[in-house]
């Protein structure tokens, strides 16, 4: 003991070690009402390390080469020791690491926490969000089937409807006329290198911005507005042991879900791994469906709801630019849903419904009924965000307590 504390010494001479545990995690205050929607940040971070560790160990066989890359991967699944189990935790892991996030985001939407003075944290978020998503898109090319192929092709050649620079544009991102080998490599490296290094660096300063202004909670009322004598908010409990053991019974659960899936249902249906991903990539042969997976297709619904290709493309980009602007769009004197009035709740619940109803239609074939079913869906959507600033002031709040409301159980 007394060797270990000496140590420790040794480095705190060289090294803030004690000062950073103290600092974000033996001192760092937060509010003692978290509840259930306050699991998903920590399990954020942990499908960030299961989707990098299975990455490594993929990467061991996989190969980027569009004549090996298919063979490769169906090599993980029947030959390499445990390969299923690697490649099922990181296509599976997708898909969680989605859901979590789709949950953490929308804790920010219920509980406000996204209004001063956390717009910051939230836009570094967003960022977080936005290279996730080209992460995922990138990474489903690597098995070169026929949905990797034909989604990449529709999805890049998107950037044709820019006026002027789009085809040029296309061409760049492709380097190729059609998605070929030389896609495949680039995605290869910016999925296994760039954006991973980016998202790291995200989520690094996400987590500093967040302990710069504290946690919001369910309340959302500031605890730090609320200290006692020794500068410590009366609220506010150290994270660690108490969060930190909180967040243990978060993963234990969620884990338990997410392997149940990988075992028994690593597929979903279709839903995780399409069904068209087990037929190699054929440049002659156009699936008769091409669908993104569930996370991007609420915003492909919308795509296909502008019957004009570059005004979906603008469409689908503002539907994601209109989450940047929710600081400065929730006009409201309170954060927390808890005391936000008749008119906010109605509006959450049919951006929910919205989105919900997006993402399916987003993987049905576009008939005439369905399209204008996501015509209406569309408003429905950008109403929310874009009438925020009237109905969130004509909205009547309730007055919000001084403290927080935590019963212990
Ligand atoms: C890799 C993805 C992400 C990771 C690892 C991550 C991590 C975290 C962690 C550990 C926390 C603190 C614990 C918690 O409040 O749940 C947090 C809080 C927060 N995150 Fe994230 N996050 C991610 C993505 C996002 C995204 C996409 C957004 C929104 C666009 C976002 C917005 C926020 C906000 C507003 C808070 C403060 C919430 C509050 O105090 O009520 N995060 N994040």
């Amino acid at each position: 003991m007394k060797a270990l504390v000496a140590m420790r010494d040794w480095v705190d001479e060289r090294f803030p070690m004690t000062e950073t545990w103290n600092l974000h995690l033996a001192k760092y205050y937060a509010p003692k009402n978290f509840n259930f929607w306050y699991y998903f940040g920590s399990l954020a971070l942990m499908m960030f390390v299961i989707q990098i560790v299975t990455g490594i160990f993929l990467t061991m066989n996989y190969k980027p080469d569009a004549s090996l890359a298919f063979a490769s991967v169906e090599y993980i699944m029947r030959d390499v020791d445990w390969g299923w189990l690697i490649r099922y935790l990181h296509s599976t892991g997708a898909s969680f690491f989605f859901i979590v996030v789709y949950l953490h985001m929308f804790r920010g939407l219920m509980y406000g926490s996204y209004k001063k003075p956390r717009e910051l944290l939230w836009v570094i978020g967003m960022f977080i969000y936005l290279a996730l998503m080209a992460e995922a898109f990138m990474g489903y090319l690597l098995p070169w089937g026929q949905m990797s192929f034909w989604g990449a092709q529709v999805i890049i050649s998107l950037f044709g409807a820019i006026p002027w620079v789009g085809e040029t544009l296309a061409l760049w991102i492709r380097g190729d006329f059609v998605i070929a080998d030389a896609t495949l490599n680039r995605f290869f490296a910016f999925h296994v290198i760039l954006v991973p290094f980016i998202l790291a660096a995200l989520v690094f300063v996400h987590i500093i911005a967040l302990h710069a202004v504290g946690s919001n909670n369910p309340d959302g009322i500031e605890i730090k507005k609320n200290k006692d004598a020794n500068g410590i908010p009366v609220d506010g409990i150290p994270f660690h042991p108490y969060y930190s053991v909180k967040d243990i019974v978060g993963v234990v659960f969620f884990l338990m879900i997410f392997s149940a899936v990988v075992f028994f249902l690593p597929e979903m249906g279709g839903w995780f791994l399409e069904k068209d991903n087990f037929i190699p990539a054929d440049p002659l042969k156009t699936p008769e469906h091409i669908v993104p997976l569930w996370y991007f297709t609420p915003f492909y619904a919308i795509l296909r709801a502008v019957p004009d290709k570059f005004l979906g493309v603008v469409a689908m980009g503002g539907a994601i630019v209109v989450l940047f602007l929710l600081p400065w769009l929730d006009r409201s004197k309170v954060k927390s849903i808890r005391y936000k009035g008749l008119i906010f709740k109605t509006a959450v619940s049919i951006f929910v419904v919205s989105f919900i109803m997006l993402g399916w239609l987003g993987t049905q074939p576009a008939t005439p009924e369905l399209t204008q079913l996501a015509r209406i869906f569309s408003v429905l959507y950008f109403a929310f965000f874009l009438l925020m600033p009237i109905y969130s002031v004509m909205d009547k709040t309730k007055p919000e307590p001084d403290r927080v409301t935590f019963d212990a159980h």
